[in-house]
């Protein structure tokens, strides 16, 4: 069926429309912060933990990372449950 020129017009604006969004989202994407969060130290207390399963790795954490352990997480530390989401290897 041969589109009228209304209709024609229309689908015009819908197709600026998704261009429009389109851009949009693609510049507060490009225009989100760094990733700050401290990424897992290269260090020799780390450094097992590089090849592992993260989940298996995050079951070592604590150790150190513990008020026990002499490295406790900082406080206002958020939710930690999965340590290497968040603290990402290098
Ligand atoms: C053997 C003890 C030990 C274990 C186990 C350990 N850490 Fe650590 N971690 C430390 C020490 C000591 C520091 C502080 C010195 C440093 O930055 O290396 C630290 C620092 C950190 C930091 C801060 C880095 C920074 O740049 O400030 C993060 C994040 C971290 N550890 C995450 C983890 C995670 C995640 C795990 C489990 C996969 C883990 N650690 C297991 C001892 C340990
Ligand atoms: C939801 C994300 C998240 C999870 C999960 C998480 N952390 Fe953190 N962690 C942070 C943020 C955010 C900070 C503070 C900002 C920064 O890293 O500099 C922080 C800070 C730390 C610090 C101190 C870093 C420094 O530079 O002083 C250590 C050590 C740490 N976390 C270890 C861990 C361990 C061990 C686990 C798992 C038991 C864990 N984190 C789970 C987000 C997270």
């Amino acid at each position: 069926m041969p589109q009228t020129p209304k209709r024609r017009i229309k689908s015009l604006y819908l197709n600026i429309a998704f261009l429009v969004t389109g851009a949009a989202i693609l510049l507060f994407l490009f225009n989100a912060p760094k990733e700050t969060t401290a990424k897992l130290p290269n260090d020799p207390d780390h450094s097992r933990f590089q090849n592992m399963k993260k989940k298996e790795a995050e079951k070592f954490c604590t150790e150190c990372h513990s008020p026990e352990g002499g490295y406790p997480l900082p406080e206002g530390h958020p939710p930690k449950y999965r340590c290497l989401f968040c603290h990402k290897r290098n």
